[in-house]
């Protein structure tokens, strides 16, 4: 049912500019309103200065307009069931709920589906910043 998101991660991950780590990494997000907002990491000579996947399509979601996100699809060419890392589950946090579905997928599709509850349990919440 949520195959086209990995095959949105998927192309996302074949634009992928990582010639340091040579990891591809593709991201893509979903919409209640259908709208799907993908991303590719960015590498940078100077290491620290590059980005994850999900950092450029949330990037790509907010200049879209954002939305509700409902569902999230990652995938690495060489990591079956590559996760976001720490920083990108606090990125997806701020836009996400504790029960948006966070697909995990290899070559082939999802493998395993979790949730941002899940994988950023006890995250900082800025509710008393605003
Ligand atoms: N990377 C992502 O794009 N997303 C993740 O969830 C994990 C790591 C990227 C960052 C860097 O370009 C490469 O993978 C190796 O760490």
């Amino acid at each position: 049912m949520s195959h086209d998101l990995f095959l949105a991660a998927k192309t996302a991950m074949a634009k992928a500019y990582a010639p340091y780590s040579k990891f591809p990494v593709g991201a893509a997000l979903r919409c209640d309103d259908g709208r799907v907002f993908s991303g590719a990491n960015i590498e940078v000579a100077s290491y620290p200065e590059g980005w994850c996947a999900e950092t450029t399509a949330l990037g790509h979601y907010i200049m879209g307009g954002g939305g509700k996100i409902t569902e999230i699809a990652v995938i690495a060419e060489r990591m079956a069931k590559v996760t976001p890392c720490g920083g990108c589950r606090q990125r997806l946090a701020e836009f996400t709920t504790p029960d948006t579905k966070v697909h995990l997928c290899d070559e082939n599709g999802i493998a395993q589906t979790v949730t941002m509850g899940e994988i950023l349990p006890y995250g900082f919440a800025g509710d008393i910043l605003k």
